[in-house]
């Protein structure tokens, strides 16, 4: 991609995609404009955008809106499209499938339309396609996932995303678009919202709240600390063969149970319980509290970035235990953020800004 190349990324007033767009407007070899568009869902905050300057265009509105999207790719002249915009949440799939199915499959697909007719044959552009390591399903106790591990998707989540993957590699099968798919583990890190295990037991942790835990909190994940995962699509997207698969991991595998203790400890760091008046005298880690398990909760994720070290010599820069205190600082140094997200004062402002 050219050093002034604009770039459309969806779904980039969310976590990841905020992060990613902050990344990429601090690079010095990056000149070009992000265009952002972002329906603005629960999860979508233009808090996690302030401060960006007029290199960053947002854009209300649904990637399942094909003539929207023809409209950015030819008005900006998009050299790459990065695809992050999803609904994001397992347990939220689980209740609630159909949101799923529309954005995550028919707003990918209403994306790849877009890029077909606004490319039309060319080879100097780009659609990277951000996806989940839960595409393959569970693991034992042992092994990895790798880029040749078959899908084998459980959830309403998973099964959406592995579908949009598959509608991904089947454009460039069969019309030539050139593609790449990044499949990465947990990410965490700043900008994260509080429904997600880490915020959300960092958030009820300082309000002395119960932190909880499903089933025997056991399940393993492979945490990926969310900048580390943005200098890996950037590598992906720039250098990364068209029509492949990338898989993006931490090297951090964790049970959920020591995540909660992890945090606790770095909380009790940074701000001792024993100064919180609203824990009443208990320890943080006191307040872990075990509920009911999620319907078909996955045991074990587990990646091997071999292939993404060996190609594009990416790997992790931070450990686990680094990326989770600079995270419990982060919400610590960030009250008004956490305040508008938990106060929905962040969707108050949002309906009176864009109200059509
Ligand atoms: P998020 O829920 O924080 O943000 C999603 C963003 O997409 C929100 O801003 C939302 O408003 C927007 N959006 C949703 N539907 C849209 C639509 N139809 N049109 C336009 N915008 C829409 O999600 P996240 O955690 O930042 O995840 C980003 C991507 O990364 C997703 O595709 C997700 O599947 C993938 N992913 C996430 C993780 C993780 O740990 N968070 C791990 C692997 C893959
Ligand atoms: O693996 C990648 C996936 O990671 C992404 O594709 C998803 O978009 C992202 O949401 C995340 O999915 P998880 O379901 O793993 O994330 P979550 O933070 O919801 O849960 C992490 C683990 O913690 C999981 O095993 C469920 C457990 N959990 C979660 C919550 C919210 C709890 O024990 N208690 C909780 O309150």
């Amino acid at each position: 991609m050219r050093s002034d190349a604009n770039i459309l990324v969806t779904g980039g007033a969310g976590f990841i995609g905020a992060n990613f767009i902050r990344y990429v407007l601090a690079l010095p070899g990056f000149k070009g404009r992000v265009i952002n568009l972002d329906k603005l869902t629960y999860a979508g905050n233009l808090n996690n955008l302030d401060g960006l300057g007029s290199r960053h265009v947002f854009v209300k509105g649904d990637i399942c809106d094909y003539r929207k999207v023809l409209g950015l790719l030819r008005r900006y002249k998009i050299a790459c499209v990065v695809n992050f915009a999803a609904e994001s949440h397992v347990d939220r799939s689980i209740h609630g499938p159909a949101e799923f199915v529309r954005s995550n499959i028919n707003g990918t697909f209403s994306l790849l339309e877009a890029a077909r007719a606004a490319w039309a044959g060319r080879k100097d552009v780009r659609f990277h396609h951000v996806s989940t390591d839960e595409v393959y399903g569970s693991l034992g106790k042992t092994g990895k996932f790798k880029e040749t591990t078959p899908y084998d998707p459980r959830s309403p989540y998973s099964a959406s995303k592995a579908s949009s993957d598959h509608l991904v590699m089947a454009y460039h099968h069969t019309y030539g678009l050139p593609v790449t798919i990044s499949n990465c583990s947990n990410n965490y890190g700043p900008y994260h919202f509080p429904e997600k295990l880490i915020p959300l037991v960092i958030l009820n942790a300082l309000e002395g709240k119960p932190l909880p835990v499903y089933g025997d909190g056991m399940q393993v994940r492979d945490w990926l600390y969310v900048v580390d995962h943005c200098a890996a699509i950037w590598r992906v997207m720039n250098k990364g063969r068209t029509g492949q698969t990338y898989n993006v991991g931490g090297n951090s595998e964790m049970a959920n149970i020591d995540v909660v203790k992890g945090i606790c400890a770095a909380l009790e760091k940074f701000q001792p319980s024993c100064c919180n008046a609203l824990l009443k005298g208990k320890k943080y880690a006191e307040l872990i509290t075990y509920v009911k398990d999620r319907p078909g909760h996955d045991r074990r994720y587990a990646i091997d970035f071999s292939k993404i070290r060996r190609e594009l010599g990416w790997k992790p820069s931070v450990t686990f235990k680094e990326g989770l205190e600079s995270t419990v600082v982060w919400y610590l140094g960030n009250s008004a953020w956490v305040r508008d997200v938990k106060t929905g004062a962040y969707r108050g402002w949002l309906k009176k800004n864009y109200s059509r």
